[in-house]
């Protein structure tokens, strides 16, 4: 049994990395800015959930206490927290190095060093930190997840739009699969290799017109499907299939049977 503590473990795949390591058996705290209410989707009955600030170090010693990892989901999208991203990181880092905790896993964006879109320039600043830490690294570079495209699609469609950007694929994956990569790169043995990055990403590569007709289908949205050019970096990044790792997966959830459990919710 492993003491794990997941900082942003009430995220969307956090939380999955926390449901999946109560069940192995493993002893897990949480740490994020506001602790969930027990019932809640976000709370998992057997985990110790503090409350901490990144940005500020508030409460990340008592959160990291006794840790032999940490798993850090955690994210920083728009804003000053895009910009202070890659310094929560680094304060995580010095709190778990002072607290002996010897471990540290990171959640990325694969090649998110390839683009100058800012949110990805964030992540690439972030894994860098993970390269220089004192502590043993691993970060898990995954692709994007089926949520963030079907996001995408539920947006425009409130419209009666629904987006499909041109020469565009995505490999998108499930935060379950995610989680598995996390915690098997949290569990795996020391290795000489000190700073390592692994990446994961979805079974199948789909164009985005394939998967907003599979949206389209699964939703019943009366939203016509209209092709776009997407510009700026991230654009650039798409349509050269830097969001792709080709010959390599992990996931096993496609889009089909990820947007099949959320009928409902769609
Ligand atoms: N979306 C994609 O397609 C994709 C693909 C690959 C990788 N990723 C990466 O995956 C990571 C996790 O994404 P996600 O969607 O699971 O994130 P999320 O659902 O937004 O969860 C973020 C977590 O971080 C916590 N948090 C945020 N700011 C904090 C702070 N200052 N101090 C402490 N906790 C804080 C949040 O809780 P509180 O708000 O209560 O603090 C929450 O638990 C991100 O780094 C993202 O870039 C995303």
């Amino acid at each position: 049994m492993a003491g794990i503590c997941v900082a942003g473990g009430t995220g969307q795949v956090g939380r999955e990395v926390v449901r999946r390591a109560i069940a192995a058996g493993h002893a897990v705290t949480v740490l994020s800015r506001h602790v969930p209410p027990a019932g809640s989707e976000k709370h998992h009955d057997g985990a110790i959930y503090c409350a901490g600030d990144v940005t500020t170090g508030e409460g990340l010693a008592a959160a990291l206490a006794g840790a032999d990892v940490v798993i850090d989901c955690l994210e920083g999208q728009f804003g000053k927290a895009q910009k202070k991203f890659a310094d929560g990181g680094a304060r995580l880092l010095a709190t778990a190095h002072l607290a002996d905790v010897p471990k540290a896993v990171a959640l990325s964006i694969v090649n998110c060093d390839l683009s100058t879109f800012p949110y990805y320039v964030s992540k690439a600043d972030k894994e860098r930190m993970y390269s220089e830490s004192p502590l043993e690294t691993v970060v898990v570079r995954a692709t994007q997840f089926h949520g963030l495209v079907a996001m995408l699609f539920s947006a425009g469609a409130k419209v009666l739009v629904i987006p499909a950007f041109r020469e565009t694929r995505f490999q998108s994956i499930s935060p379950a699969d995610v989680a598995r990569a996390l915690l098997d790169a949290a569990l795996e043995a020391p290795r000489v290799e000190r700073h390592r990055v692994r990446t994961v990403g979805g079974p199948e590569v789909l164009t985005m017109r394939q998967m907003a007709e599979l949206w389209k289908a699964a939703t019943g949205s009366r939203g016509r499907i209209v092709e776009l050019r997407l510009p700026g970096a991230m654009g650039a990044f798409l349509r050269a299939g830097k969001n792709l790792i080709p010959g390599q997966s992990g996931g096993t959830e496609t889009f089909v049977s990820w947007l099949e459990k959320r009928q409902e919710s769609l």
